[in-house]
């Protein structure tokens, strides 16, 4: 990976991995592109930005001819709560951009990453240390995608010999950019209400275990699955990855050691907690472990205390507190 074309870059996950990648290739050995373009944003203009609609296969296609990048990461997605509200785009954005993405990676000899999710597990895998090869019949349409996806992955990887690879994300927790649509955004809202008001109302009910990620654990794991050694991999698309596994009393707690007169309340939103309840409490991630030394450095306590200190400096500096 020296050369990246990125989709979806001006996203929660993509912006993160812009970033860190302009550091460790250098400013001209990133392609940030998203179908918007910011004004006054770091991705959009610290660095080369296209804008690009992923359903453009011709111009996804021009771009990476034109940079001559040796890697696709393709980002651009709709997440779960959104495209429950509009399945039929949800399908059409999701899988039409990830087959123009691994068709323009099979012309062009590409390497590839495209990201699943816990999502891709459905409510009849085992709930508990879900294992990394199980049933998986996803009751969203998001985690149709994703299931459909990482197949498709296998396919151009078995059938082409794209070098493609994946791994299954959990909720990932952040603060730079916010999530948009995702039944797992809570854990980053928390921090920002209990910052800013010292309370927050949570649409996941008491006692539903999710999966969580800090962001620099993610974006680490990116790096390094991308580097791993091809012949260590048994799996390809996707491993399971996890750094913790939470209900929301658990965050809560975590923060009232740093608040302690953080208050949570709950108004339980009957969508997101039925895809909630259709997820994995926690999944089995020894596959990565092992076949490409996947560590992360995160645990609950130590990211509260990021999160807090960094969202503070980031609203202080807003003038927002
Ligand atoms: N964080 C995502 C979501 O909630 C899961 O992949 O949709």
């Amino acid at each position: 990976m020296k050369k990246v074309l990125i989709t979806g870059a001006l996203g929660q996950i993509g912006s993160e991995l812009v970033a860190r990648l302009r550091n460790d290739l250098g400013l001209n050995n990133v392609i940030a592109t998203d179908v918007r373009q910011l004004e006054n944003n770091p991705i959009c203009e610290e660095g080369i930005f296209e804008k690009l609609d992923v359903k453009d296969y011709d111009k996804l296609k021009e771009l990476a001819q034109k940079y001559q990048v040796d890697t696709i990461v393709h980002l651009a997605a709709l997440l779960s709560a959104t495209a429950e509200k509009n399945p039929k785009f949800a399908w059409d954005l999701n899988m039409t951009g990830l087959m123009n993405a691994l068709e323009v990676a099979k012309e062009l000899k590409l390497k590839f990453f495209a990201p699943s999710s816990i999502a891709a597990y459905g409510p009849d895998a085992n709930p508990d240390n879900t294992p990394q090869d199980t049933v998986m019949h996803p009751t969203t349409m998001y985690g149709v995608t994703k299931v459909a996806g990482e197949l498709l992955e296998n396919y151009y990887y078995l059938k082409y010999g794209v070098d493609s690879r994946s791994v299954r994300f959990p909720g990932l927790i952040s603060y730079k950019v916010e999530p948009g649509g995702g039944t797992t955004d809570y854990a980053v809202d928390i921090y920002y209400q209990a910052i800013l008001t010292g309370k927050y109302e949570c649409y996941i009910a008491q006692g539903t275990k999710m999966d969580m990620m800090y962001m620099d654990d993610a974006i680490e794991a990116v790096v390094k699955l991308m580097n791993a050694d091809p012949e260590r991999l048994i799996h390809r698309n996707s491993f399971n990855i996890t750094a913790m596994s939470f209900a929301p009393e658990e965050v809560a707690a975590s923060i009232k050691k740093y608040i302690p007169n953080f208050e949570m309340t709950y108004k339980v939103d009957p969508v997101r907690q039925a895809i909630a309840e259709s997820w994995p409490n926690s999944i089995d991630d020894s596959c990565a472990k092992a076949e490409w030394d996947f560590s992360p450095q995160f645990d609950l306590d130590k990211m509260t205390q990021e999160m807090l200190t960094k969202l503070t400096k980031k609203f202080k500096a807003e003038g927002k507190i």
